[in-house]
C-alpha cells in the first residue's frame, strides 16, 4: 500500500513556505509516497480540509510568497482532545506522516502528533529567525530585505531634510531582522530586547550622530519592546528638537516574493525531510548550521532560548557611537 504524507503550514506565514511545499510534494512523489495538502494549518485537520497534493498546482507555487494552502492561528489544538481527534482523522484516511512548517508554536503542535503516533518532522517557517538549531528559518532573509530595501528609502529622505526616524520592524521576541538589517543599513542606534535603552539614552546617542556631522539618523527598534512608537518618536524630538518621525513596518515584511537563498534553503528541507519520513523518521526537526542540512529532536529545539546575536547587538552599537 502506498504511504501517505500531509504537509501543512502553520503561524505567521513565510516566503519560501510555498518552495518548500512544492518541494515536499515533489521529493514525496519521486520516492513512492502519496502526499496530500492540508488547509489553514491544523484547523484544517479538525475541520478535514486535505486534498490529494496532484490535484493542486504545486508546480507553480514555488515563486510566490505567503502559502497556498493557507495558515492560521488555531490555539484549540492544545487541547489534548483536539489533538486525539486530529490523530483520529489522519489515520482515519490512512495519513500516517506528517510534515509541518512555522514556528516553534507549530513545532509544539507536531510533537503532540508525534506523540499521536504520526510520523512527524517539522521544518522552520519563519520570518523571525527564533528556531534554534538553525542558523536560518526560511523566510528571513527574504523579510530581511524588504526591511533594508524600505530603510534605503528612508535614508534618502531623511538625508534630505537631516531628520531622524525610528523603525520598528518584526521578530517577535527575536533581535535577528533588527540587528541583521541595522548592520545592512548602517542604522545608527539599535534597540532590542537585550539592549533597551531610555528615550534620554536614545537623545544623547542622536545627538551625538548629528554633532558628528551625520545628515540622518535612524533608530532600529524591535517590535514588542516600545510600549507606544509615536509616544516614543515624540519624547526623542521633544529631547532633540530634531524633526524625528516614526514607522511601523509591518506585515509588508511578511510577503513578497521569496529570495533565491530562501527558495533554495526550503528545498533542500524539504527533500531532506521527505527522505528523513522514507528512512522512518518523526519527531525531528530541520535545520541548518554551519551551511548543512541537518536534524534535531523537536523536544531539543523548542525548549531552548538562545542569545546567541547579543554579542553582535553590543558591539554594533559601541562601534556607531565611535
Ligand atoms: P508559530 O508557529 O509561528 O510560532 P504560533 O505560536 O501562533 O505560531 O503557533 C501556531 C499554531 O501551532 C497555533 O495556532 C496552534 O495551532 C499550534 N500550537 C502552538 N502551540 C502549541 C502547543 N503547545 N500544543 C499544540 N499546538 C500548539
Ligand atoms: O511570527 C511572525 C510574525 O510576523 C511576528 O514577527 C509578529 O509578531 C507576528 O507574526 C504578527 O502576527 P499577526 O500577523 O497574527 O498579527
Amino acid at each position: 500500500m502506498t504511504k501517505k504524507i500531509a504537509i501543512l503550514t502553520s503561524g505567521g506565514d513565510s516566503p519560501g513556505m510555498n518552495s518548500a511545499i512544492s518541494f515536499l510534494v515533489k521529493s514525496a512523489l519521486s520516492l513512492g509516497f502519496e502526499p496530500y495538502l492540508i488547509f489553514d494549518g491544523y484547523s484544517g485537520i479538525i475541520s478535514k480540509k486535505i486534498m490529494p497534493a496532484t490535484k493542486f498546482p504545486y508546480n507553480g507555487i514555488a515563486s510566490f510568497g505567503g502559502t497556498a494552502i493557507g495558515s492560521t492561528r488555531f490555539p484549540e489544538f492544545k487541547n489534548e482532545e483536539i489533538q486525539l481527534l486530529a490523530a483520529k482523522n489522519l489515520k482515519e484516511l490512512g495519513i500516517s506522516s506528517l510534515i509541518v512548517i512555522g514556528g516553534d508554536g507549530t513545532y509544539n503542535g507536531g510533537y503532540k502528533m508525534h506523540l499521536q503516533g504520526i510520523n512527524v518532522i517539522a521544518l522552520p517557517g519563519t520570518i523571525d529567525n527564533d528556531i534554534e538549531f538553525t542558523d536560518y528559518t526560511i523566510g528571513f532573509d527574504t523579510a530581511l530585505n524588504t526591511i533594508i530595501e524600505t530603510v534605503d528609502k528612508l535614508r534618502d529622505t531623511a538625508n534630505s531634510h537631516r531628520r531622524c526616524f525610528v523603525v520598528e520592524v518584526m521578530g517577535r521576541y527575536c533581535q535577528d531582522l533588527a540587528l541583521y538589517s541595522a548592520m545592512a543599513t548602517g542604522s545608527e542606534i539599535l534597540i532590542t530586547h537585550t539592549n533597551i535603552l531610555t528615550p534620554e539614552q536614545v537623545s544623547q546617542m542622536v545627538l551625538e550622530q548629528f554633532k558628528k556631522g551625520k545628515p540622518s539618523v535612524i533608530i532600529t527598534v524591535t517590535e514588542n519592546i516600545l510600549p507606544n512608537l509615536k509616544e516614543f518618536v515624540a519624547r526623542i524630538e521633544e529631547l532633540t528638537k530634531i524633526t524625528t518621525k516614526g514607522l511601523e513596518i509591518g506585515h509588508p515584511q511578511r510577503g513578497g516574493r521569496p529570495s533565491a537563498f530562501d527558495r533554495i534553503l526550503a528545498a533542500k528541507m524539504a527533500m531532506k525531510a521527505i527522505e528523513l519520513i522514507n528512512q522512518g523518521k518523526s519527531g525531528l526537526a530541520i535545520g541548518i548550521l554551519d551551511g548543512k542540512i541537518q536534524a534535531r529532536d523537536i523536544t531539543e529545539v523548542v525548549s531552548i532560548q538562545s542569545k546567541k546575536t547579543n554579542e553582535l547587538v553590543i558591539k554594533l552599537n559601541t562601534i556607531n557611537q565611535n
